[in-house]
């Protein structure tokens, strides 16, 4: 789909449906909205007056205009209470739209800048929550389906302002939400993406062809550098499954000097069987998005080389399936990570924190000065946040404050758990130096406090996508499947380690 920002009156815009706002309790319809009513004849007025248009958020009024307007339709959404108004409502409120006049057959729309000038949203951030709205509404993944679509494609999306001034701020915001949006549809993309089609080799190809798209730095372990480096966590993992692991490096250089400014390590396992502590069959399929976090750091990567901040970042995924086999890691078992620490193996199905031990270990030999983790971690952590929210974990504060900052400017929903010490307890081994599990209870913690041993002192924080990498509902800019969480929030907490304020 093309974005583009345009100056002119959108009610005389020659395209097949236009998109208005409506805030709820509202007078009447003002600026733009005014003249496209005026247009109509007065029938947004009118359908407010008759109680059918009540500016409830995301409402959509499909209107047809039979020849007073260019449009053929014009599509009024609500946006809530002006009061109550955010740039994520924005998001929101332009993907139902957008979805309604796909539903209505529309090809060619326009949209007026929604919320600009309202709550301190200016006109390019709202371009930018437009494009974004826009962009992951309408995602649809149809890779492996014979038929034909019910709904046609939207092509085009124009947001139309009166004042031309304010083009060069749309136009980049436009820019700057389509990169992201893009690049979270490419995460889902990845995530939707079965595991019979989806392996450590495919994913190691796509950082391949990324890498040359956009002008990253690639570098691929074997499974014979990956046992020469001592990251036998990791390999441990992979040794269940016939299909090569790969560990996957990509680097975004946006200053001169070689340092390692950023680590963002991501879960990469192809599908998660449980291995010998298999899993129950039912609801088993979802594993094939036990590589979000991996999708998740390619996808900011890509978005991050073409917003070019003067920063470096280093992406790291190691990918392995995790399988049960003659061959495959058993409880009991005992295995060395980089850096030398031995874990007692509990469960086999607590595999993500042994391939991010090494991951994490990896990035701190390469010299990243921070560290954050991406990973399906936990069932725990979707047993006390649900599908809603990603649950933090780190050991540093300003790090930390960082990456909520980063969320709520993203409108994604992340909450920080404790991370006291007396959790540390659950994770002792008699046998080993630590073990992969510390009981049911608080296991997203114990989880996280797993990978604090291998984060040591340097600044990290984890994030538990478990629940938030798929949604089995539509929700506003969120359709079934993959989300693309936390795409975007890794993309401004770059953006902005890379800009102080
Ligand atoms: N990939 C799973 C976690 C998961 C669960 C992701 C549900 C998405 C939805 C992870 O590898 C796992 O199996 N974790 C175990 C850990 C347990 C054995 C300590 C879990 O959460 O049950
Ligand atoms: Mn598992
Ligand atoms: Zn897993």
């Amino acid at each position: 789909m093309e974005i583009k920002a345009v100056a002119g009156d959108i009610a005389h815009n020659a395209v097949d449906a236009i998109i208005i706002g409506y805030f709820e309790g509202a007078a009447g319809p003002e600026g733009p909205a005014a003249a496209v009513d005026a247009a109509l004849g007065g029938a947004v007025r009118q359908l407010v007056a008759q109680g059918e248009i009540k500016g409830k958020l995301d409402q959509v009024i499909v209107i047809h205009t039979l020849g007073k307007l260019p449009a053929g339709k014009v599509a009024v959404v609500g946006l809530g209470k002006q009061d109550d108004l955010t740039l994520d409502r924005v998001r929101g409120a332009t993907a139902v739209a957008c979805r309604a006049l796909r539903r209505a057959a529309a090809v060619n729309i326009a949209i007026v800048p929604l919320g600009a000038g309202v709550a301190g949203i200016s006109a390019s951030t709202s371009a930018q929550a437009i494009a974004e709205g826009a962009l992951l509404g309408l995602y649809t993944f149809r890779k492996h389906l014979s038929k034909e679509p019910e709904n046609g494609e939207i092509k085009s999306l124009h947001i139309v302002d009166g004042d031309a001034n304010r083009l060069p701020e749309l136009t980049a915001g436009a820019e700057r939400g389509r990169i992201v949006a893009e690049a979270c549809n490419l995460c889902r993309d990845m995530v939707n993406e079965p595991a019979n089609y989806m392996t450590p080799a495919v994913m190691a190809e796509a950082a391949h062809s990324l890498a040359k798209t956009y002008g990253l730095e690639v570098t691929i372990l074997e499974r014979e550098q990956v046992r020469e480096m001592g990251m036998g966590a990791f390999l441990g993992v992979a040794q269940g499954s016939p299909q090569p692991p790969k560990f996957i490096v990509l680097r975004y250089k946006g200053r001169g000097s070689a340092e390692n400014d950023i680590a963002l390590v991501g879960k990469g396992i192809t599908f998660d069987s449980g291995g010998i502590s298999i899993k129950p069959s039912e609801g088993m399929g979802e594993m094939k998005g036990d590589m979000s976090g991996g999708a998740a750091v390619m996808g900011a990567l890509v978005a991050l080389a073409q917003l070019k901040p003067k920063i470096n970042v280093m992406a790291i995924i190691a990918a392995t399936e995790n399988m049960p086999s003659g061959t495959a890691l058993k409880p009991g078992d005992v295995i060395t990570a980089l850096g030398g620490k031995t874990i007692e193996i509990i469960s086999t199905d607590a595999e993500g924190r042994l391939t991010l031990a090494d991951a994490i270990g990896y990035a701190r030999k390469q010299g990243a000065k921070q560290v954050i983790d991406i990973a399906t971690l936990t069932g725990a952590c979707v047993v006390a946040l649900g599908d809603i929210c990603t649950g933090a974990f780190g050991n540093n504060r300003s790090l930390m404050d960082r990456v909520l900052g980063a969320a709520r400017e993203a409108g994604e929903l992340f909450w920080q758990m404790p991370m006291f010490e007396e959790y540390k307890e659950q994770n002792k081994s008699d046998v080993a130096d630590i073990k992969n599990t510390g009981g049911r209870p608080a296991g997203a913690i114990t989880a996280a406090q797993f990978l604090a041993e291998f984060a040591g002192d340097t600044p990290w924080v984890h994030l538990d996508i478990a629940g938030t990498n798929m949604t089995d509902k539509e929700r506003t800019y969120l359709v079934k499947g993959a989300t693309g969480v936390p795409v975007r929030t890794l993309v401004n907490l770059v953006m902005g380690l890379a800009s102080p304020l």
